[in-house]
């Protein structure tokens, strides 16, 4: 077992093979338990099931939950975005889990990435916060350097040491729908093994027959020569001031040859100039209006690329797929650090072509080679770190020195991009995105020479790549403010320099919701202090409050109230025994990393 849930009784799994509908209703008679709905397998000529079959199904479960019981959907990516859209009225949803494939599924022609994951969708009948157990999964260690897949940094104190908190991509185990799905029943059953509920019922509907699909959707009609080079004559880069709308309006019909949008997200961050708090509904109607200009000004057989998190992604797919054609939905595993219980790490990328795409410049032979001045030379865009090795750059130097082959497929699953963790890297932007994320998105989908637009380009992340790769670029922002940074950094490039160089500077704005301390000097270690707590809750046997540390700690209070975030910060350290990032320090010794390190 690669999973340890805290305080789960495991619940019972109960089996049933659905070979008609009404199976479901004898089965489910006022459920208040966990149900597993495994929805029927696509035709291998089809990606999706047909909308009539999945809603039927998703209805008459439905129909007999009950006021406490939790729904789990497990399906292709395209399913469940139509299951979700059934059952977003009468149920909350609360997760989308990502879930590695054992087997790859690949296009023959090329024109969407190998398919590496499909999902689980979590709905429950109550609302607030989904109730499960505290799930953690092993640490994995990197095969060359035999550290922890993650660098765990300063805080390994406060870690478990059994491994980390489980996130919503689900890599170290894997499965394939058509076959044995044993060891993610069993862990849903642990996840849910809570006093409420008693069995894990698994609704099997993988065999059941499917009526034959009748195609509805309206789609753009092919252009006979969409595979001709795109015809650039003038240099069309610029970076616009203004509303991405009404800036996307004045742009010519079948112009753009990769349209990429990382809108802000509705969840009331903080930007310069710009209130992210529109009604749902507002905020919908608005994205639905830009993402059918993005569709208009897209030259047939080229890709539109818009990311958000899973549930607005639901949405965004239900309005792009009545006028351009599915082809991936990456799941961006951003490397989180998890500090809930399961953690939302990841962030999906919708991609869907103006009719049938063109064989992905990326997947092709002629695939260009990456070279960018100051780039980390261990990054390559198109040929990500396999599964399991760090990220560590000098343990990324040395499999590259010792010609260690430490690269996997290019998939639709990605979890080698970190999210930008370290400030100096920043710049005064609330939400820029790393660099090797547009160099990947970039490369997958574009030809140099081709023009990239971003109608919300903050601080430039998507035009400085494009430019870095010799692609034209357009990029729409309606702050003078990141407007501003994203022209000064350009013209740092045409100075030679590098945009995404470390500089120490003055952040203001904020990219984590978590309240930033003032930058002080510390009279005693923050790690000293957590020590300390734990020491003291060893002594008193439970977490100790605020008074048990003024009377058996070793430190003035005024060093726990200053120096951390919260009473929950303070006691981090006590809540566990500590990890250590090796594997096993007698087995290290002869690790490769040790022949490494003869070389170096
Ligand atoms: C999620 S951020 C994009 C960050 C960008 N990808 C980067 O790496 O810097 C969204 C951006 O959209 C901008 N924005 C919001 N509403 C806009 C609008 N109506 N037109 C153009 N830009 C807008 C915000 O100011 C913000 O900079």
């Amino acid at each position: 077992m690669t999973h340890l849930s805290e305080d789960s009784k495991r619940l019972r799994i109960g089996h049933i093979p659905v070979t008609h509908k009404e199976i479901i209703s004898k089965e489910l008679v006022d459920f208040n338990d966990v149900c597993l709905l495994i929805l029927p397998l696509t035709q291998p000529d089809q990606r999706s099931n047909p909308t009539e079959l999945v809603n039927s199904l998703v209805d008459s479960v439905v129909e007999h939950l009950g006021a406490k019981a939790t729904l789990i959907t497990m399906g292709e990516t395209i399913d469940l975005v139509h299951a979700h859209a059934r059952l977003s009225s009468s149920m909350q949803y609360q997760l989308w889990v990502a879930i590695k494939r054992t087997s790859l599924k690949i296009s023959k022609d090329n024109s969407v990435l190998p398919e590496y994951h499909f999902g689980a969708l979590v709905h429950t009948r109550y609302n607030g916060s989904l109730n499960h157990t505290k799930t953690r999964i092993k640490y994995t260690y990197c095969p060359a350097c035999e550290r922890t897949t993650k660098d765990y940094g300063g805080k390994k104190h406060t870690y478990s040491s059994y491994g980390t908190l489980l996130s919503d991509v689900w890599r170290d185990i894997s499965a394939d729908l058509e076959k044995d799905l044993s060891g993610i029943i069993e862990r849903f059953a642990d996840l849910f093994g809570l006093e409420t509920y008693s069995q894990l019922l698994v609704l099997d509907c993988r065999n059941l027959k499917q009526p034959t699909v009748v195609e509805k959707r309206e789609k753009y009609t092919l252009q006979t020569s969409f595979f001709s080079p795109s015809q650039n004559k003038t240099n069309q880069s610029r970076l616009i001031l203004g509303d991405s709308l009404e800036e996307l309006r004045k742009l010519s019909d079948n112009s753009i040859d990769f349209a990429f949008a990382d809108p802000p997200y509705n969840l009331s961050k903080k930007y310069n100039n710009y209130t992210d708090d529109l009604s749902i509904t507002e905020y919908f109607d608005w994205c639905d209006e830009w993402i059918s200009e993005l569709a208009r000004i897209l030259r047939p057989g080229k890709t539109c690329a818009i990311l958000n998190i899973p549930l607005w992604d639901i949405r965004h797919f239900l309005h792009m797929e009545r006028i351009l054609q599915f082809q991936n939905w990456i799941v961006w595993d951003a490397l989180s650090f998890p500090v809930r219980l399961i953690m939302p790490a990841h962030y999906g990328i919708l991609c869907f072509s103006k009719g049938p795409s063109r064989p992905l410049p990326g997947l092709m032979d002629q695939a260009e080679e990456f070279h960018i001045k100051n780039s980390s030379k261990t990054f390559q865009p198109l040929a990500p770190l396999g599964e399991g090795y760090c990220l560590r750059s000098t343990c990324v130097r040395t499999r590259q020195l010792m010609d260690i082959d430490d690269r996997g497929p290019l998939t639709d699953l990605w979890w080698d991009i970190h999210r930008l963790k370290h400030n100096s890297r920043r710049v005064d932007h609330p939400c820029q995105l790393p660099p090797q994320l547009m160099y990947r998105l970039i490369t997958i989908f574009t030809e140099p020479g081709e023009i990239v637009l971003d109608c919300f380009n903050g601080a430039g992340t998507t035009t400085l790549t494009a430019y870095q790769l010799n692609r034209q670029y357009i990029g729409i922002e309606l702050s003078e403010k990141y407007h501003a940074i994203s022209g000064s950094r350009h013209r740092e490039i045409l100075a030679g320099l590098d945009p995404f160089r470390k500089v120490k500077r003055k952040l203001t704005e904020k990219n984590s919701p978590v309240e930033r301390m003032p930058v002080q000097t510390y009279e005693v270690p923050k790690k000293t202090l957590q020590l300390e707590v734990r020491r003291v809750a060893r002594i008193l046997g439970k977490l100790p409050n605020r008074d048990d540390m003024i009377e058996h700690g070793k430190y003035p209070i005024e060093y726990y109230d200053n120096y951390f975030v919260s009473w929950g910060e303070v006691c981090a350290a006590a809540r566990h025994e500590g990890m250590s990032e090796e594997k096993d320090s007698i087995q290290k010794t002869s690790s490769v990393i040790q022949q490494l390190n003869l070389f170096s």
